[in-house]
């Protein structure tokens, strides 16, 4: 029986889109660090598949930079791979944390294809620094060679098929330094979620099978890393038109939903703390923050949301849904900024 009160550190989410510059219409830099911090979040990687994208170092220094002066909470952006700037990337390993490349489609300017392409990336940016993947399907298996041929790390984001997961166990197993995250969408909805759904239920990679669920749930003690929201925010309106943008929200929703799990006990909290604090803490190099914690009541039954999303997209897909487990108070770096689900600071 968990305590009344259960102290986690500061929680880190990376794999989220804020996106600043150009689509700060569905969040920007102080909204999407509002509501990771009322979801428990005081770390984010924030993604560059932004308008301009973050491929070149002058573009990736002064989004850097805004996101210092508007974030509430720490705020590191990824730089993103582009074959027309494979020479950019060796000043921008210098400065930025990770690289993200994507090699199959999905919202926003950016992917790169065939093998020459690929190549050429995984080769120019440091073996021992991170390139995060947005690969699908074989591409998974493309990602994995990359590693295993180059002798380099990759982080495989949001794995979502039993196929997936199971090679990437077989490849860990072979020793080759890859990591991966599985976000909370894919380990709680399924095919018939995004029936229900209709458009708010659209994502990529599309929701799966119950087959595919299972087998993440079966891998959360092992295989997988790290949990991430791919918080994907963009307005209802752009979601209820007629060529909605695939993505959903989730900086809010991450943490009730794993403690949710936890008390179920399909985790245990340790587990929870490793895959959202030490492990993206590990794999991504980040440093402490001093005086910085949750307190949540493990006890507490709710449906979410009770109160109001700080998301300026202002919608969840998992409106409606029974939790247990919830956050009482964020304390980041000193200063208290979340009681009762409310910001106290700006
Ligand atoms: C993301 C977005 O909206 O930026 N959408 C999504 O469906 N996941 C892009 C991505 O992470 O692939
Ligand atoms: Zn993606
Ligand atoms: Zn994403
Ligand atoms: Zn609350």
């Amino acid at each position: 029986m968990p305590k009344k009160t259960l102290i986690l550190p500061g929680l880190i989410d990376v794999h989220v889109h804020l996106r600043e510059p150009g689509g700060e219409h569905k969040e920007d830099f102080f909204t999407g660090s509002q509501s990771a911090l009322a979801g428990g979040i005081t770390t984010v990687m924030a993604m560059p598949n932004t308008y301009p994208p973050l491929v070149t170092f002058d573009q990736w220094s002064i989004a850097q930079q805004t996101a210092d002066r508007k974030s509430l909470c720490d705020v590191f952006l990824y730089a993103g791979a582009s074959s027309e700037h494979i020479n950019e990337l060796a000043r921008l390993q210098t400065a930025v944390p990770a690289l993200k490349l994507y090699m199959d489609q999905t919202y926003g300017p950016l992917r790169v294809q065939g093998l020459a392409q690929l190549m050429a990336v995984a080769r120019a940016w440091h073996p021992d620094k991170i390139i995060a993947v947005h690969a699908e399907g074989e591409s998974v298996a493309v990602a994995i060679a990359l590693s295993a041929a180059l002798n380099r790390r990759v982080h495989l984001c949001h794995i979502s098929r039993k196929e997936e997961i199971e090679l990437i166990a077989a490849a860990k197993a072979n020793g080759l330094p890859i990591t991966c995250e599985v976000t909370p969408h894919h380990l709680f909805l399924t095919e018939a979620d995004a029936q229900r759904l209709g458009s708010l239920g659209d994502m990529r990679p599309l929701l799966a099978e119950q087959r595919d669920v299972d087998a993440l749930w079966e891998h959360i003690n092992t295989t997988i890393d790290c949990i991430a929201s791919d918080h994907a925010p963009h307005t209802l309106e752009e979601k209820q038109s007629d060529n909605p943008p695939p993505g959903v929200p989730g900086l809010e929703s991450s943490l009730p939903l794993m403690l949710t799990a936890a008390a179920q006990g399909r985790l245990t909290y340790e587990r929870l703390i490793e895959l959202m604090y030490h492990n993206p803490r590990r794999i991504f190099s980040l440093s402490k923050q001093s005086e910085t914690w949750v307190e949540v009541d493990p006890l507490a039954r709710y449906t979410f949301p009770d109160h109001p999303l700080y998301t300026k997209c202002g919608w969840s897909p998992f409106e409606g849904m029974d939790m247990q487990g919830h956050i009482r108070r964020v304390v980041f770096k000193g200063k208290e900024f979340v009681r009762d689900g409310i910001i106290r600071h700006s």
